[in-house]
């Protein structure tokens, strides 16, 4: 990567995504955080105020000081690189989506984890740095993420792995806890579910640091929507990924990497 990804979400998203998790409207909000109601949609809409946050981060559960943050644009993860880590980031309609490769260098072999919108930067990495790939790790089957996976298994003969509550066509199903190695590198399995129906987040050990690759469970500073169970996406990434170790570098699909440790400090949905 080049210049850092911006941040994923605005203060306005995460207030969004909070409302739509707790089925909460406008009025129902400025009810409990002594405001109007056009003060709380003009939040949800962009309009930044710092004392409106403050008032409705207790109501929507989030961190006061983390999504005041956000909204006044003073936070972003330090950057971070791991030897063996690369993100590729390609469009996908109005957003862009990140894939990621890992790879021991000793055994030249590399283990992908979605295809992102577009898999020729990381076919070009592949044949430029001389690795093979046995491994294609699903997180979940939103179609940003799993969009080009057909010729990527085509072009290097992998074996495509997702998580047997994401079933995907030509890939094996697995259950939860189970591990894979690919040379040098051990994963285990976590399901982080809650955005999705079987998101799966992959722990990677034999890196210089410990890496979590979490699909869209949790963003630098955010998380994905609550698309199927809010409250168990919360649960998840609460039990699952901020569990980890502090200096644990998080993946997202979505937005820049980050760790446990940032997160657990500045991410509104984790800080309260
Ligand atoms: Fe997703």
């Amino acid at each position: 990567m080049t210049a850092p990804l911006p941040l994923e979400d605005s203060a306005a998203d995460i207030v969004g995504k909070a409302m739509r998790g707790l089925k909460l409207d406008d009025a129902g909000v400025a009810a409990h955080a002594g405001l109007s109601a056009a003060a709380v949609q003009a939040l949800r809409e962009g309009e930044f105020d710092e004392m409106a946050a403050r008032a409705v981060a207790p109501v929507l559960g989030l961190g006061a000081d983390a999504l005041a943050a956000t909204g006044a644009k003073s936070w972003r993860p330090q950057p971070v690189e791991v030897v063996g880590l690369v993100t590729f980031t390609t469009p996908f309609e109005d957003m862009t989506v990140n894939s990621y490769l890992a790879f021991d260098r000793a055994s030249g072999q590399a283990v992908a984890f979605d295809t992102g919108a577009d898999c020729t930067a990381m076919l070009a990495f592949l044949r430029r740095e001389n690795l093979s790939l046995p491994l294609i790790l699903i997180t979940h089957t939103h179609p940003d993420h799993i969009a080009d996976l057909v010729r990527l298994q085509r072009e290097t003969g992998a074996n495509i792995f997702t998580g047997t509550r994401e079933p995907a066509d030509g890939a094996r199903t697995f259950d939860e806890g189970r591990t894979f190695d690919c040379g040098a590198l051990h994963l285990e399995t976590r399901l982080t579910w809650g955005h999705c129906k079987g998101g799966i987040t992959y722990v990677i050990h034999g890196l210089a640091r410990p890496v979590a690759i979490v699909g869209d469970a949790v963003f630098a500073g955010s998380m994905g929507g609550g698309g199927i169970s809010y409250a168990d996406a919360l649960r998840t990434n609460r039990e699952q990924i901020l569990t980890l170790p502090d200096d644990t570098v998080l993946c997202p699909g979505h937005g820049p990497l980050t760790t446990v440790g940032e997160e657990k400090a500045h991410n509104p949905f984790f800080t309260t």
